[in-house]
């Protein structure tokens, strides 16, 4: 646990080339998330070449990276540091007509699947809500995942049709998912 807090540290302290994977080739995102009370990753299975997650909640971490397939060829990341009230006052700026996760999510068709699967998640957990992405999404080939938490998270978020990073209040509290079409090449 102390190996494990420390390695978080590190990676929090050198974010930029963080990366937990074995594959250095090719695109890669991550996010590093402190004060994490919940968890999960799903789509297609962990593998340390493409896709990697590690979530801890007695030290209340997350970590994930994958590599991806970018549909365009403009990689230009976007570095956030965001705590969960940067994330309920963007939020808190638009109505309903207005999507907040336009510009972190590109794609209005996989925007729209996710706002509506995400109404069919019964429970208040990220294990049901990543199940009920994966199942009415239908994406094979993709890494989802979801964290909440109270501290912050440092991601990257790039303007692409296969990533898309979507907040979502539910229950009252703020979902981060993240997808992403992995490059298993
Ligand atoms: C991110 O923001 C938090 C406060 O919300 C701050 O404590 C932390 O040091 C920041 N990290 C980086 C790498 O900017
Ligand atoms: C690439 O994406 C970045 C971030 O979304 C954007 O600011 C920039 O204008 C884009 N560049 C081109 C050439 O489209």
């Amino acid at each position: 646990m102390i190996e494990f807090k420390l390695f978080i540290s590190l990676l929090v302290i050198g974010y930029a080339s963080a990366n937990f994977c074995t594959d250095d080739s090719g695109y890669w995102l991550s996010s590093v998330a402190q004060g994490v009370t919940d968890f999960s990753y799903g789509g297609s299975r962990l593998n340390s070449k493409y896709y990697c997650f590690e979530g801890c909640l007695n030290t209340g971490t997350a970590l994930q990276n994958y590599k991806i397939d970018l549909s365009g060829n403009n990689g230009t990341k976007l570095e956030r540091n965001r705590s969960v009230k940067d994330i309920s006052a963007h939020h808190a700026k638009f109505d309903d007509d207005d999507d907040p996760n336009a510009e972190s999510c590109v794609d209005p068709v996989l925007r729209q699947d996710v706002k509506n699967a995400l109404q069919k998640a019964t429970q208040n957990s990220c294990k049901n809500i990543v199940n009920t992405l994966v199942l009415n999404l239908n994406r094979p080939g993709w890494a989802i995942t979801c964290i909440r938490y109270n501290d912050f998270a440092i991601d990257d978020s790039v303007s692409d049709m296969n990533f898309c990073s979507y907040d979502a209040g539910q229950f009252q509290d703020y979902y981060t998912i993240r997808l992403a079409k992995l490059d298993m090449s």
